[in-house]
């Protein structure tokens, strides 16, 4: 039976593949689930001159915007390594701007989901809209 994280994983792995990293090397997928239950993906896309670069986060809330859709309800990113890869800083509050703190945020690594975390606990006391 495929679960709620099953969807989202799958999502997150596939647009990971066709991620911008030549600069990194480090391919991140994203995948937001929607209050409606559609699912939106993004991919990191690096770019010469280094600070241009985009996250994955990023790539996926503009896919989510751009559908007429603004309220996030599950969260997961997947990269690769062995160390457990949470959003940055910057993409934390990105999604503040549509989800609440107690939305779930998997952080998932090629064979699954390591870890778990609210948005209230990668950023607490947070500013939000
Ligand atoms: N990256 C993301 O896509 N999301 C994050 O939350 C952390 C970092 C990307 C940015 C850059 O292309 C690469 O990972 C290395 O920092």
């Amino acid at each position: 039976m495929t679960t709620e994280i099953d969807d989202l994983f799958a999502a997150a792995l596939e647009v990971q593949a066709k991620a911008h990293a030549p600069y990194s090397n480090f391919r991140v997928g994203a995948a937001v689930r929607t209050a409606s239950g559609r699912i939106f993906a993004g991919c990191n896309v690096e770019n010469a001159a280094y600070p241009q670069g985009s996250c994955a986060e990023a790539g996926a809330i503009s896919a989510m915007v751009a559908a007429g859709e603004n309220q996030i309800v599950a969260v997961l990113t997947v990269c690769d390594g062995e160390a457990i890869g949470t959003c940055c800083g910057g993409c934390r509050q990105r999604l503040r701007e549509f989800a609440a703190g107690n939305t779930p945020i998997y952080a998932a690594g090629p064979d699954g989901v390591g870890a778990m975390f609210t948005l209230d606990e990668l950023l607490p006391h947070s500013f939000g809209p």
